[in-house]
């Protein structure tokens, strides 16, 4: 075992290729759903000045006030930078900054990569994590927010994860209209009921009351029951707006469950939020959330710009599929393996894998002198449908020897036009396991 200082910092992973894969995969699936809503990639940088995120995420949360990567620059005067803890309010100040939301345009955006928070690491919280997200700017209307729900929902089963393993909670936060007597009316209920809760809560009534309802203690969980409800004080606008995302989303057959607690842990939130929560996963058991932030722009010195989006981990959602017993694709890292007994043919064995790649056939071939023995084990753990082999005899003649890993039948192949031969084989076989998988046969490889 490694000395602790050459070992992954705590909190983070490496991504080896199992879980590489994975999350190529997931974000495979992510990209071709994005496309089809709409939504164009965006890459903002992974560090931001610490304001952005001040400002936006809000002083008073957990992120800013404790799970913050900041540092300075070596400016003079230096300025103070933060590894980003997550993607919305990068993506604003972007949006901002390039003008992608002027003149009243709207832009819907994606985006993936790692996030950093300073959190007690644990399964399924870790302080370098995975996320992909969206975000939908300039759009006020309800269509968009049952949008994203929808797109979010059909994300998580696009990637496998059983309808019946998830719950969709959502609720409102209501506006600058509403909200301001209601976090006075929580307050003030926080004041009376101080006894019940944790030193924390009680010191927010004074700092950001509306935190009280995250906190994952019980005694707080059961005495923040007993707090006023938003849905009850809602102004006008956004009754209006809430029913509306709920009769969208009965109307897609979208069921959720209204939850009056559902504050989510960042300040920049109006109106509706969400979440979505997956069985078996302990407390940290929320895969992908979002909402709304029609003031994000404005707390940037922006025009008032509507926007929402939501984002979902990587680790959760591979901690939801394994609970519920899912295996992600795992495709062959090799379709074709190129062996050979004879160690002086190496480079006629490099030759013929060279030109199997070439036709974009994925091909490997041995690099340690290994017996033929060793190769054909190495072309098992590949997964290869095919192995070639290169032998002297063959050679002679202008031809190699496939055979089939399956039923190990074995021809052979002219050297000439060998690409469309292994490609045809090959097709034969992506078909037959096509439809012994799904009962029909794809397009092509998957
Ligand atoms: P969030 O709820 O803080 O929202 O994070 C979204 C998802 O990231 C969570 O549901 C969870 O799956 C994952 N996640 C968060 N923290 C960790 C962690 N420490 N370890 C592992 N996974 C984690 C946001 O980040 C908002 N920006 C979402 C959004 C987009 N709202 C509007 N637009």
């Amino acid at each position: 075992m490694a000395k602790a200082e050459y070992r992954a910092p705590k909190g983070t992973s490496d991504l080896l290729p199992a879980d590489a894969r994975a999350w190529q995969h997931l974000l495979a699936v992510a990209q071709d759903l994005f496309a089809r809503y709409g939504y164009e990639p965006v890459y903002t940088p992974i560090f931001e000045h610490t304001d952005v995120f001040v400002r936006g995420i809000g002083e008073a949360t957990d992120i800013v006030g404790k799970e913050m990567y900041t540092f300075d620059d070596k400016g003079t005067p230096p300025t103070s930078l933060t590894l980003r803890p997550e993607g919305t309010a990068p993506i604003v100040r972007a949006a901002l900054e390039n003008g992608l939301t002027a003149n009243g345009q709207s832009a819907k955006v994606y985006y993936s990569g790692p996030m950093f928070r300073y959190e007690r690491p644990q399964a399924g919280r870790r302080r370098q994590f995975w996320q992909i997200g969206v975000e939908s700017l300039g759009m006020g209307e309800p269509t968009a927010d049952a949008e994203a729900i929808a797109l979010l929902m059909e994300f998580f089963a696009a990637a496998g994860i059983p309808r019946s393993a998830m719950r969709l909670l959502i609720n409102t936060m209501g506006d600058e209209v509403c909200r301001p007597a209601y976090r006075s009316e929580v307050a003030a209920f926080i004041r009376g009921n101080a006894a019940g809760l944790c030193d924390e809560c009680a010191r927010r009534a004074d700092t950001n009351p509306l935190r009280a309802f995250d906190c994952k203690n019980l005694t707080c969980r059961e005495t923040m029951k007993r707090a006023p409800v938003l849905r009850d004080r809602l102004c006008d606008d956004c009754a209006v707006h809430y029913a509306a995302v709920k009769s969208h989303l009965d109307a897609l057959g979208i069921a959720y469950e209204e939850d009056t607690s559902l504050v989510r842990g960042l300040d920049y939130y109006t109106r509706t939020v969400f979440e979505v929560q997956a069985e078996g996963l302990g407390a940290q058991n929320a895969i992908g959330g979002g909402g709304r932030y029609d003031r994000l722009f404005e707390m940037y010195g922006g025009r008032p710009t509507p926007g929402l989006g939501f984002a979902l981990g990587f680790e959760r959602t591979m901690l939801a599929l394994r609970s519920a017993g899912v295996d992600l694709p795992a495709p062959a890292i090799a379709d074709v393996f190129v062996a050979s007994a004879a160690p002086e043919l190496a480079s006629e064995v490099f030759a013929v894998t060279q030109r199997l790649r070439s036709a974009g056939v994925p091909a490997e071939m041995d690099h340690q002198g290994r017996s033929l023995k060793s190769q054909m084990k190495a072309a098992d753990r590949l997964g290869s449908l095919l192995v070639v082999f290169v032998g002297p005899d063959e050679l002679a003649r202008g031809e190699v020897t496939v055979r089939d890993m399956t039923d190990k039948n074995e021809w052979r192949v002219s050297l000439h036009g060998i690409e469309d031969q292994v490609r045809t084989a090959l097709f034969e076989r992506y078909l037959a396991r096509d439809v012994a998988v799904s009962g029909t046969p794809s397009e092509g490889r998957s």
